[in-house]
């Protein structure tokens, strides 16, 4: 049986593939070593820009196990990006989403090859919709913590991981010596493509959820596994359905992702220099 992707074969190890995965991104980088990876969602794009200087761009695709993003607004690259404290990150414009439908080793790749090239601590961003009704749509939050209602895991087997401070409290702290006024909340992850029914948002409300979204808790639970530190952020780039007056729109969620992106992108770059 052929495989489009090494991930897909049930008999690989995905952690081997993500070694193999590492060591290619160190030949084309000629960096052998990256101390913090940033996974960028919609809107936090521009954050590459500000938070050091890109020494290597590479073409996802062109590592093992990655997969050409579905979706226009997200960018299919890896950058090497040397820190002004001389440390380098790995950032990684190539997230595959659980509602692609290739698995859950295919999502959890980019965040463990990220720990095969060594890095220790994992910021993790998307675009959201929130909750809490006084949010305005262009407002970053922190991921306090999760709500995975995906019914899946990245884990295989009988695999057991602690997920109680998933978020760092630590990494929280720092964000917030940038910006005081970093609101934070429970991030439900729903598994799209729809966005959510005004009766689901209710939902997650009552379960303690505050920002809905599509992406990032099957990540957080491999970069917990791998043993990284995780920094969460969210763009609130609308209020959730049902708390906004108005129907969502992916155009919409776009527009607010870039209307927001470089005082947000700003933002990233303050918090990464103090990491
Ligand atoms: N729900 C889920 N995902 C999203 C939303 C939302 O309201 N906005 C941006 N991504």
């Amino acid at each position: 049986m052929a495989f489009s992707s090494a991930l897909d074969d049930p008999e690989t190890d995905p952690f081997d593939i993500a070694r193999e995965a590492a060591a290619q991104i160190a030949e084309r980088t000629g960096v052998d070593h990256h101390d913090i990876a940033l996974t960028l969602g919609s809107g936090w794009g521009r954050a590459a820009e500000l938070i050091g200087e890109t020494t290597h761009t590479i073409t996802a695709t062109d590592i093992v196990g990655f997969r050409a993003p579905s979706l226009t607004g997200h960018l299919g690259t890896l950058r090497s990006i040397l820190l002004p404290s001389g440390k380098r990150a790995l950032v990684i414009g190539a997230r595959t989403h659980y509602y692609e439908g290739h698995g859950v080793r295919a999502v959890a790749h980019s965040v463990r090859t990220a720990a095969a090239t060594g890095a220790k601590i994992m910021v993790l961003t998307n675009g959201a919709g929130g909750i809490k009704p006084h949010w305005k749509p262009g407002q970053p939050v922190l991921i306090s913590d999760h709500i995975n209602l995906t019914a899946n895991s990245p884990l295989e087997g009988g695999t057991f991981i602690d997920l109680t401070d998933l978020y760092s409290a630590r990494l929280r702290a720092l964000a917030r010596e940038v910006d005081p006024s970093l609101d934070e909340g429970v991030y439900v992850q729903f598994r799209g493509p729809h966005y959510e029914t005004p009766a689901e948002v209710q939902m997650a409300k009552i379960i303690g959820g505050h920002i809905v979204g599509m992406s990032t808790t099957l990540e957080a639970i491999a970069a917990r596994q791998a043993g990284m530190e995780i920094l969460g952020l969210s763009l609130i780039t609308n209020l959730a359905a049902g708390i906004s007056p108005t129907p969502l729109s992916h155009t919409e969620v776009l527009e607010a992702g870039r209307a927001a992106e470089p005082v947000i992108s700003e933002l990233l770059a303050k918090i990464v220099e103090r990491l």
